[in-house]
């Protein structure tokens, strides 16, 4: 089980969150930021932190944002697993979900 980034994050990025994770398994994206799956340790620190809610742990992701689950885990099919958000850098681009939902206005 993993704890999951949703929608509330996009284009936001508080990145409170990062401050938190024991492991540095917060990686950015361009317009959102994702918790690798396997690098998680469900701690569940990260998730009060965020001041938009956007964190969840993987069975209490609201219906509506369902399709993050997926996408958080997805996202990292080209980042791989590289054990530590911080050295690795952010990453250029999003998930194909977050890169087409509207820009804000
Ligand atoms: Fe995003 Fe909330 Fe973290 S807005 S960067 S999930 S603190
Ligand atoms: Fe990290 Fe714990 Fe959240 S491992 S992603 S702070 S649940």
């Amino acid at each position: 089980m993993t704890y999951v980034i949703a929608q509330p994050c996009v284009d936001v990025k508080d990145k409170a969150c990062i401050e938190e994770c024991p492991v540095d398994c917060i990686y950015e994206g361009e317009r959102s930021l994702y918790i690798h799956p396997d690098e998680c340790v469900d701690c569940g620190a990260c998730e009060p932190v965020c001041p938009v809610e956007a964190i969840y742990y993987e069975d209490d992701v609201p219906e509506q944002w369902s399709a993050f689950t997926a996408a958080n885990a997805e996202f990292f099919d080209a980042v791989g697993s590289p054990g530590g958000a911080g050295a690795h850098g952010p990453v250029a681009g999003d998930h194909p979900l977050v890169a087409a939902l509207p820009a804000p206005s």
